[in-house]
């Protein structure tokens, strides 16, 4: 077409085009790298895709749930059938999951007629899935069918994690969250390629999961009434807690399940009184103090109850790790202290599993072997420094930056104010890599956003809180680069996904909410 006569179209269409929107408005497709955590590598280009009710999704054998669960993630608001077929035949539009070597992460690639995620894992194409729920219109999130012009920008993206561990925590103890409460937790999490969660299920109030050779810690102390306040309260059984890890596996989050020693033990103490010094139990305590409980560590039935403890739970884990919390142990002294953690690390690795625990566990030599998860909001910590000398890997979760109970600004209806006010800005700011001080990037295994639960009841006060800064914290722990006029951007044209998914996010001043 020369020069001229497509000026000439495009004056005479103008007038056309504005009369006949909105049915026949021009597609308006989200940027290629519009998406949280920022993608490695964008490179938009071609005409878009569009997803059609003749879409099929091919999978071979081994990428099938990644590809029935992207089914399942886009039937709700299309309407379509989007079936998985292990080869599409030729001219059917398709959403190809491809395994094979070669693929650092992920590789989308989006044409007229094809998408392509490929990897080397089905991890790496559910982080690919991801992506792609991130590049179709926001009404891809309704739960009834829409009629949207279901387009996916041309271009291929290039992506990987910059840290293997990408951690969120939940505080199971202070107020009792349901499983099926949890799961959604999950989804809501994955979404930002999120792959590890600390499930916090026990402390001073409450004792939240089924230890068989200890049965009163959740007949006792599990019941209703043990939650912050006298409020809820519950324990997950075995067999809950075993749904929870599979659930969570197959959207590839692992569970790491945290049980709160030497200190934060009331509730043990309350069901079992042998495990305090004088065989006295403690007065049940649903109040938030910290800091006043502590296993008796002169006393062989502690060790017993730390063995059967960790044995059983390590027995309901598929992942590597077991946190042992370790932290505010103020009512232990710290000879006591030391000793307790020299016997009790290395009982984690006897039944196969790496030691975690709260920062302050790297006081203790053994702790050499351990992931260590820095909590603090100091620039440094001499203990940690010393530590990763000797082989600690590290967990970044400042208290003044990544915790997601605290609250945004002094109104914030919910949360505590003990670390900091943390506003999506300060959650952003920071680097794990240049964090504290001695610590070298080399150290770090990755971040954690931890969520306690004293001011949280609901699930909608749960996302309240998480959402948007968990974004914040997943970026940070995923992407190459940190830009905050990007994040902010990209984080402003999220909100209508949480809109339509029914997710409670605070609305941050900060942001310019689209
Ligand atoms: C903590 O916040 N006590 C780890």
């Amino acid at each position: 077409m020369g020069h001229r006569l497509a000026v000439l179209l495009a004056a005479v269409s103008l007038p056309l085009a504005a009369s006949a929107a909105p049915a026949q408005a021009a597609p308006s497709t989200v940027p290629l790298g519009n998406v949280i955590p920022a993608p490695v590598e964008v490179h938009p280009g071609g005409a878009p895709f569009r997803l059609t009710p003749r879409t099929v999704i091919e999978a071979p054998p081994a990428a099938r749930t990644v590809a029935d669960r992207l089914g399942e993630a886009l039937k709700p608001a299309t309407g379509f059938r989007l079936p998985t077929v292990g080869r599409a035949s030729s001219r059917t539009p398709v959403i190809a999951l491809s395994l094979g070597p070669g693929v650092k992460g992920y590789r989308l690639t989006s044409t007229r007629d094809r998408i392509t995620i490929r990897a080397a894992t089905a991890e790496g194409l559910f982080d690919g899935v991801q992506t792609l729920r991130q590049l179709l219109p926001a009404a891809i999130d309704a739960r009834t069918p829409q009629k949207v012009d279901w387009a996916v920008a041309g271009g291929t993206i290039a992506d990987y994690p910059k840290y293997a561990y990408r951690g969120a925590m939940l505080d199971e103890a202070r107020h009792f969250h349901t499983p099926d409460e949890v799961k959604q937790y999950i989804d809501e999490i994955a979404r930002f390629k999120v792959n590890y969660l600390h499930l916090h299920l026990a402390d001073d109030q409450g004792w939240r999961i089924q230890i068989d050779s200890w049965p009163k810690l959740t007949q006792v102390s599990g019941g209703a009434g043990t939650g912050v306040d006298g409020v809820g309260g519950g324990f997950l059984t075995k067999a809950d807690y075993r749904d929870l890890v599979r659930y969570a596996a197959a959207r590839y989050v692992t569970i790491v399940p945290e049980i709160d020693m030497p200190g934060h033990v009331n509730a043990a103490q309350v069901a079992y009184p042998e495990l305090t010094c004088d065989g006295v139990a403690p007065p049940p305590r649903t109040d938030t103090e910290v800091g006043y409980s502590s296993l008796c560590t002169s006393k062989e039935v502690t060790y017993r109850f730390a063995e059967d403890v960790i044995r059983e739970v390590a027995a309901l884990t598929g992942g590597p790790y077991i946190h042992i919390g370790g932290d505010e142990a103020h009512a232990t002294a710290p000879a006591d202290y030391l000793a307790f953690e020299q016997r009790v690390l290395p009982l984690v690795a006897k039944y196969g599993k790496i030691a975690y625990g709260w920062h302050q566990i790297a006081q203790a030599p053994a702790a050499s072997k351990a992931v260590a998860q820095f909590w603090g909001t100091d620039d440094t910590d001499a203990d940690l420094v010393a530590a990763v000398k000797t082989g600690t890997r590290v967990v970044m979760s400042p208290a003044n930056q990544a915790y997601l109970d605290m609250k945004y600004t002094e109104d914030t209806p919910l949360g505590q104010d003990w670390a900091a006010l943390i506003e999506v800005h300060d959650a952003y700011g920071w680097d794990p890599a240049t964090r504290v001080a001695g610590v070298p990037a080399s150290a770090v295994i990755g971040v954690e956003a931890p969520l306690w639960s004293e001011t949280l009841r609901s699930l909608a006060d749960i996302e309240y809180m998480a959402f948007p800064r968990l974004p914040a914290i997943a970026e940070l722990g995923w992407s190459a680069t940190y830009s905050w006029d990007s994040f902010r951007a990209r984080l402003g044209s999220y909100g209508p996904r949480w809109d339509r998914q029914g997710v409670n996010f605070y609305r941050s001043p900060q942001i310019d909410w689209s």
